[in-house]
């Protein structure tokens, strides 16, 4: 593991009073929170900082807020009125920019055109839109109303949507006539049409013009959002919500087939944001951010929404791939705007890696500060091309860890605040207020340099209140494994001065080029196609994705393997999940690997598909004898496997 220090000038405290603050953020919890909180704007104050009833906390109880008054009406009153809140790059190189009294006057018509279409406090909404800035204003306006926004990743399949729907009850569904990507229209509204038919909670769709493209809307129950705003009010009293009122419901993968509605608070979820924001990225009035993430994740919830507008920042929304009509377009829309604060992912470097460092260097990138990096375990080489090429060797890395579930950053080097060394492919430490370590498979510290589980050791503000609907799978998934501490489902080491460097899953979840797919629901997908009886899905170690989608699967009876049959696969798996879960190897069995109380011995798979050997069989959980494992992957790898 190497080590970089980089003499870094920021406004950070001297490291003996950083770490004092952190010391005092464990010892006096409430208390430090509480400070943070008071930086919000609070109708009504708390009456108690923390309930913590494990595993479920409620952070900040009694106290009011509104989040689309924290991140709008706030700023409308100073001179931000006219600082631009966000600056909104489409593919094909249109652009707007909205200022924060642009953004409160749509927010507010927003919020009435919800209310005349009967949502009120507590209602579901989703909201399936490409990146536009409509996206975010609906977002906000759910908040004003008390509503309760689901974002669906606009790349997800009719299927994928309907299920998310059909979760949360949504009331109503926000779409669009379509989509650009890569120069072609994805036709959200053809596939919203598809959802609905499955959904009978849906009593309305909004339609946004994006593209023109011909699409119909049915009234009464669809309507473009052009209409409605007609008879839209200008102004709607924002709902003061009690802090632990959901802000909003997020789907991610997880070990089972079903995804899980993860939902924040209103109170709790902002504080942490807001804190974690001006602590990792430095916040500066006059700092340009841009997060690349798109806002169906929830980076994009986090770091292009909620942390930015509640601090009265400027941000950047691209709408389209990275690499479209040019390679040169993300190097373009830093140029452009004057980015200061840059926030990816690994996949994303390695990718522009690959097109090498020449194309970046024909971009003046000066007005750079900051970078960061999410989603992944950043490799030391791509910090140091990312760090060299595009930070100019005079902008720290961030490197954040956190999750879905976290809401906000937990593992950060925070130049905002500190300025301790940075190591190339480390976290660094956790932020004030957070508790992490590295446990083994006894619960117990894991020794210095050793891999262990990581697990988050108290609660945080940005806590999620749990899954929707299923307290049971809250606590199974994250507080069962070992008592009393959060379970994040990532293996970790520690090192001597610390430092917390996350390795990867340690469940059976994927992350393929930064997106988390589960390999149940992948695998739900693939045997819900007619010709396959049963299958396992596995991850491969790739360059750039950091994963990508392998597929063991066992054809019914009398079927024989054909490249056909792989590419109806692969349209069936598109069309179940969406494009992000399309497979890149697919490998036809007769059967698969099972231990004698038939559960799919994935290692076997895994080395199979990674072709390497399948290590050593001391640790493996399942009772499965090892001449059982070592045969089935001879088996296997003795031409049982038809590679495509
Ligand atoms: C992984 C994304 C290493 C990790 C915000 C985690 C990381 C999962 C990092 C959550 C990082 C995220 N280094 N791994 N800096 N950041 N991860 O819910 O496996 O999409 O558990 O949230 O991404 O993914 P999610």
């Amino acid at each position: 593991m190497t080590e970089l220090s980089l003499p870094f000038k920021f406004r950070y405290l001297p490291v003996k009073k950083f770490l004092d603050m952190y010391q005092k953020s464990l010892e006096e919890p409430e208390e430090f929170w509480a400070e943070e909180a008071r930086k919000l704007d609070w109708f009504r104050t708390w009456d108690k900082v923390l309930e913590w009833k494990p595993p479920f906390a409620r952070w900040f109880l009694g106290g009011r807020l509104n989040a689309s008054h924290i991140c709008v009406d706030r700023h409308v009153k100073t001179w931000r009125r006219s600082k631009v809140a966000i600056y909104w790059e489409g593919e094909s190189g249109d652009s707007r920019a909205l200022s924060y009294s642009t953004l409160y006057r749509e927010v507010n018509r927003y919020a009435s055109v919800l209310r005349n279409c009967g949502v009120g406090d507590g209602d579901k909404v989703a909201l399936y839109l490409p990146m536009i800035p409509e996206l975010l204003i609906f977002m906000l306006a759910c908040a004003r109303i008390g509503a309760i926004h689901t974002v669906i990743f606009s790349g997800f399949s009719a299927q994928a949507l309907a299920d998310r729907v059909n979760d949360i009850q949504a009331k109503l569904l926000i779409t669009a006539d379509g989509g650009f990507r890569r120069g072609k229209v994805v036709p959200l509204k053809n596939i919203a049409d598809e959802a609905v038919t499955k959904c009978p909670s849906v009593e309305k769709v909004i339609v946004v013009k994006r593209t023109n493209s011909p699409v119909t809307v049915k009234t009464p129950k669809e309507s473009w959002l052009d209409d409605l705003l007609k008879d839209a009010a200008l102004f709607v009293e924002p709902e003061l919500v009690e802090s632990n009122h959901p802000l909003y419901i997020l789907y991610t993968s997880g070990t089972t087939g079903k995804p899980k509605g993860i939902v924040h608070s209103t109170g709790g979820y902002l504080v942490h944001n807001c804190s974690a924001y001006k602590w990792v990225f430095n916040l500066r009035e006059e700092s340009i951010y841009w997060c690349t993430a798109d806002i169906g994740w929830v980076t994009g919830h986090s770091q292009i929404v909620y942390a930015p507008l509640a601090h009265g920042a400027a941000t950047v929304i691209y709408e389209g791939a990275p690499d479209y009509p040019t390679i040169e377009r993300w190097w373009d829309i830093i140029e452009k705007y004057g980015v200061t604060v840059f926030y990816t992912s690994p996949t994303a470097i390695r990718m522009f890696m690959g097109y090498g460092e020449e194309m970046v260097k024909k971009h003046d990138l000066s007005s750079l500060e900051l970078l960061g990096s999410v989603g992944e375990p950043i490799n030391p080489e791509a910090w140091l091309w990312f760090y060299r090429n595009v930070g100019g060797e005079r902008c720290p890395i961030v490197d954040t860890w956190w999750q879905t579930e976290t809401g906000g950053i937990m593992i950060s080097p925070c130049p905002g605040i500190e300025c301790l060394p940075l190591k190339r492919g480390s976290a660094t430490l956790p932020l004030p207020g957070v508790e992490v370590d590295v446990v083994g498979e006894d619960g117990k510290p894991a020794p210095m340099e050793q891999r262990g589980f990581l697990v988050i050791k108290r609660p945080w503000p940005g806590m999620l209140l749990g899954i929707h609907g299923d307290p049971e799978r809250y606590r199974e998934t994250y507080w069962s494994h070992f008592p009393g501490v959060y379970y994040a489902g990532d293996y970790a080491v520690k090192d001597k001065d610390g430092y917390f460097w996350v390795l990867g899953r340690a469940d059976e979840v994927l992350k393929v080029a930064g997106h988390r797919i589960g390999t149940a629901e992948l695998e739900d997908a693939v045997v819900s196609h007619p010709q396959i009886v049963e299958a396992a899905v596995v991850g491969k170690a790739d360059p750039v994705k950091g994963e990508s989608i392998v597929v063991f699967a066992r054809l019914k009876e009398g079927i024989e393997s054909s490249p056909d049959l792989k590419k109806g696969l692969a349209a069936h798996i598109r069309k179940e999940v969406g494009p992000i879960a399309v497979p890149d190897e697919v490998y036809f069995v007769t059967k698969l690997p099972k231990t004698r109380s038939g559960k799919v011995m994935r290692r076997v798979l895994k080395a199979v598909a990674n072709n390497t050997s399948i290590g050593d069989l001391t640790t493996l959980e399942d009772a499965s004898s090892v001449e059982e494992i070592i045969k089935a992957y001879q088996e296997l790898k003795e031409g049982e496997v038809k590679k495509k």
